[in-house]
């Protein structure tokens, strides 16, 4: 047993420490409540999309264990909770008569945090879009856009007075990308004019829905999730230095710069016009896009260091391995991408307040005949990175909280079951939850911090 690291710090007082789930990934009870099919009970239920066949269906089985998982939270001491809510079980056809079971869960969930004096983070859209709308479109269509905008004042005008902090929209790259570009993520698709549209009309989603929230009730702070990459060249060389600045124009600029300026990055903007269709580009809606946001949430989990290349033939460039130690599932530990992302943002595209609104690990945990889940990679892991969060606040990053994923093992999309990315271990034929060693120092931690905070720290 390694002895847990020197927990990192210090961090302001009114620092938030969470953790973070999805609706999908985690709620099961896919066909109760009056929940509707979305694009994910189609994909994982599709032959060949998802490791093992494994599906959502049940997942955790949270939608029946509410009250209990609720009370994880209570026992880390966590600040604050993300969690996302499910469109298809609020308007399962995705526009229409909203399902008043599909509230009152979420109603039920968010007076359960509030009785713990747990701040509540509401992602609106963490990938589950119901299967009609994408059988009139999906995310290509700027009616799913509208009809975004109506779910979100449907939640607001319900739930808007139970949410101090919302999120639109996670990882808008992963939904536009991994989903319509490399095929990986529902729906499955691989082409580049689809993928830039279905970007194009979630970002003029979370414009529309950016309004509704701050229209409804509550008055709480609006942002979005979005999953930044530290890109760095390969070498010197022009061409490594031009795929780098591809690649970071692909994965952070083409959302950075839409949402927080106004316009689209012109280098990638001239790249792609000579590969797809841009005319969605000139239509007029990056106003609308570029609500003022409250909050920038940053989901942080990978470095890449690039070079020319074809691995990525869209835009002529290639991911090295990474060099260093790596996670099970084999992204680059190195804690200072985070710093680097957190003063990128604050630097580039502040000042504006940031949350860590993800970032954890995948590790092969698994329960020890004693019912213990030993992971120290995991704590070192954390411990990295928090203190990588504590040095970008150093150098002057407005970082107010920080929601690790996730708070249990869940079902990582097309991964399915098979990687663990919990604080809690989750057997999944018994639905037993098991705090790991992360989740004993995550507590550790947050009980130290909170000592400081209050001035009641003993000396260690
Ligand atoms: C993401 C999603 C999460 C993942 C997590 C681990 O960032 O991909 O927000 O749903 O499960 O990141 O990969």
């Amino acid at each position: 047993m390694l002895p847990n690291p020197v927990p990192p710090g210090p961090f302001p007082s009114g620092f938030l420490f969470g953790t973070a789930t999805a609706s999908y990934q985690i709620e099961g009870a896919a066909r109760e409540g009056g929940r509707g099919p979305s694009i994910w009970d189609t994909y994982s239920h599709t032959q060949g999309k998802v490791y093992r066949g494994d599906t959502g269906d049940i997942a955790c089985d949270h939608y029946h264990r509410l009250d209990s998982d609720l009370d994880l939270l209570s026992w880390l001491g966590c600040g604050t909770y993300r969690f996302s809510i499910a469109w298809p079980r609020v308007l399962p056809a995705g526009h229409g008569p909203v399902n008043q079971q599909g509230l009152d869960f979420y109603k039920r969930l968010l007076d359960g945090l509030h009785r713990r004096g747990i701040v509540p983070m509401v992602t609106l859209y963490h990938w589950d879009l119901p299967q009609p709308l994408q059988d009139t479109g999906g995310w290509q269509s700027r009616d799913t856009a509208g009809r975004f905008g109506d779910y979100a004042a449907a939640v607001a005008a319900a739930l808007g007075d139970l949410v101090p902090l919302w999120v639109t929209l996670n990882e808008p790259w992963c939904s536009a990308f991994a989903g319509h570009l490399y095929g990986r993520h529902a729906p499955g698709l691989t082409d580049l004019t689809a993928a830039l549209r279905a970007a194009h009309y979630l970002m003029l989603g979370h414009g529309y829905a950016c309004q509704a929230l701050r229209a409804g009730h509550g008055g709480g702070q609006v942002g979005i999730a979005l999953n930044l990459t530290d890109v760095a060249p390969a070498s010197a060389d022009p061409g490594d230095a031009a795929a780098a600045a591809r690649m970071d124009g692909h994965q952070n600029r083409w959302f950075l710069d839409p949402i927080l300026r106004g316009e689209y990055p012109k280098d990638l903007l001239a790249w792609y016009a000579e590969r797809a269709d841009v005319s969605f580009a000139a239509g007029g809606d990056l106003p609308r896009v570029a609500q003022p946001l409250d909050i920038l949430g940053i989901n942080f989990y990978e470095g890449h260091t690039i070079a020319a290349g074809d691995d990525d033939p869209v835009h002529s460039a290639k991911r090295l391995p990474p060099a260093g130690p790596v996670t099970h599932s084999g992204l680059a530990i190195e804690p200072a991408g985070l710093t680097n992302v957190l003063r990128r943002a604050h630097d580039d595209y502040g000042p504006i307040p940031l949350y860590v609104t993800e970032n954890g690990a995948c590790f092969n945990d698994y329960a020890d005949p004693e019912g213990g889940v030993d992971d120290f990679e995991r704590v070192d892991y954390l411990s990295g990175y928090f203190g990588a969060a504590a040095e970008a606040i150093r150098h002057g990053v407005d970082l107010r909280g920080y929601y690790v994923w996730s708070l249990l093992d869940n079902f990582e999309w097309s991964y399915g079951y098979s990687r663990r990315f919990g604080l809690v271990y989750v057997d999944y034929r018994t639905q037993d939850r098991v705090p790991k060693r992360s989740a004993h120092w995550y507590r550790d931690l947050i009980a130290t911090h909170s000592a400081r905070s209050r001035g009641t720290e003993r000396a260690t």
